[in-house]
């Protein structure tokens, strides 16, 4: 019995050495460590055995099978560090990573971001209003009453029928100053606000005009506020989208609800001043209109003039990138064409 059991070890040995995957090697230990091996057998038919020979066999199955038992730990460790090995061989890990398309922000809602950063950090909050407006807040609050001539360069987006007396009420708003009054009914002074969004003009479009672009206002309501005040923060918002060194300029200009009114423009980006196609010759590029909020307009937001003064600004978006980028064509910002967009 201790020969067979000898051979059983040396047979056991070899071909656990020819075994290779996993699951010969759960079958070799079924046939030797199983409940029905032969080894298994030896140990439970010791009961039947002389008392010597008992010893003796018992004492060498038991050994057998606990080297059987280590030597299939270790043979089950190395083929799991050879399927390890073997998958590594077909990865090479300097491979640099298969970059996977990410989507980002449109140039012009970065700009509104920009603009908005600039003037928050100014200490003004960013507020909206609705897109769909009534003829009071995008006009007559605004001191553009029905038949005024302001009227004629705002061609109108109209949305509801007109009434037995020709008229309209509301509209798709054509100017972001229609937050303006809406701000001043909710919010008492000071009053510190920037108001971007969506405005609607009924043009044809063609490469300085699309019939829904951006703008964005500003309002200021304060004890005292100045005319200096107008310029020393539109200047400031200059030097920083522009840059330290680009000349700004005011002039007069008219708008129905400040008194006075001027426009800011800055030098051109293009020529530097000396005038090219762009600027059309006069090397200067108008940027905003801005002006001290007309008395009127205050009254009739419920904020007493001789008390506050107020300064307001307004200014289109979609020509800040296109300068910025030298985009020739407004339409480009609104074709969706991802060729063109991902290159901001
Ligand atoms: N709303 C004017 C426009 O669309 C721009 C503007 C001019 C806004 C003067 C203002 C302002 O707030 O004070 O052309």
């Amino acid at each position: 019995m201790l020969k067979q059991l000898k051979e059983l070890k040396s047979s056991a040995l070899k071909e656990l050495e020819a075994v290779s995957q996993a699951k010969d090697l759960e079958a070799w230990r079924v046939r030797y460590l199983g409940k029905k091996s032969q080894l298994t057998n030896i140990l439970r038919g010791l009961a039947k055995l002389p008392i010597e020979e008992r010893k003796q066999v018992g004492a060498l199955a038991n050994q057998i099978k606990s080297g059987l038992e280590e030597n299939l730990e270790q043979k089950s460790q190395l083929l799991k560090q050879a399927k390890i090995a073997a998958v590594g061989e077909g990865i090479d890990i300097t491979l640099p990573g298969r970059p996977f398309p990410t989507g980002r922000l449109h140039p012009l809602t970065q700009t509104v971001t920009e603009i908005c950063d600039i003037f928050v950090s100014m200490g003004f909050q960013v507020v909206e209003g609705p897109e769909v407006e009534w003829d009071y807040y995008n006009f007559e609050a605004l001191n553009i009453t029905r038949h005024h001539p302001a009227r004629d360069s705002m061609a109108t987006l109209w949305v509801d029928a007109e009434s037995e007396n020709g008229q309209r009420n509301m509209l798709l708003r054509t100017h972001t100053t229609a937050v303006d009054t809406r701000v001043m009914e909710q919010m008492p002074p000071p009053i510190r606000v920037v108001m971007p969004g969506k405005v609607y003009r009924y043009e044809a479009s063609d490469v300085t005009h699309v019939p829904m672009f951006h703008q964005i206002d500003g309002l200021a309501v304060d004890k005292n506020i100045t005319m200096a005040d107008l310029k020393g923060t539109l200047y400031e918002f200059a030097r920083r989208f522009f840059g330290e060194d680009r000349k700004v300029r005011f002039r007069c200009d008219y708008f129905p609800f400040v008194e006075p009114g001027v426009e800011m423009a800055i030098e051109c980006l293009v020529c530097g001043g000396t005038g090219c196609r762009l600027c059309g010759n006069s090397g200067w590029i108008e940027v905003l209109g801005a002006g001290m909020t007309h008395p009127r307009v205050l009254e009739r937001s419920g904020i007493d003039p001789r008390e506050y003064t107020s300064f307001a600004f307004g200014m289109g978006i979609d020509r800040l990138p296109m300068l910025r980028y030298g985009i020739d064509d407004i339409r480009l910002l609104y074709g969706s064409d991802l060729r063109f967009l991902r290159q901001f």
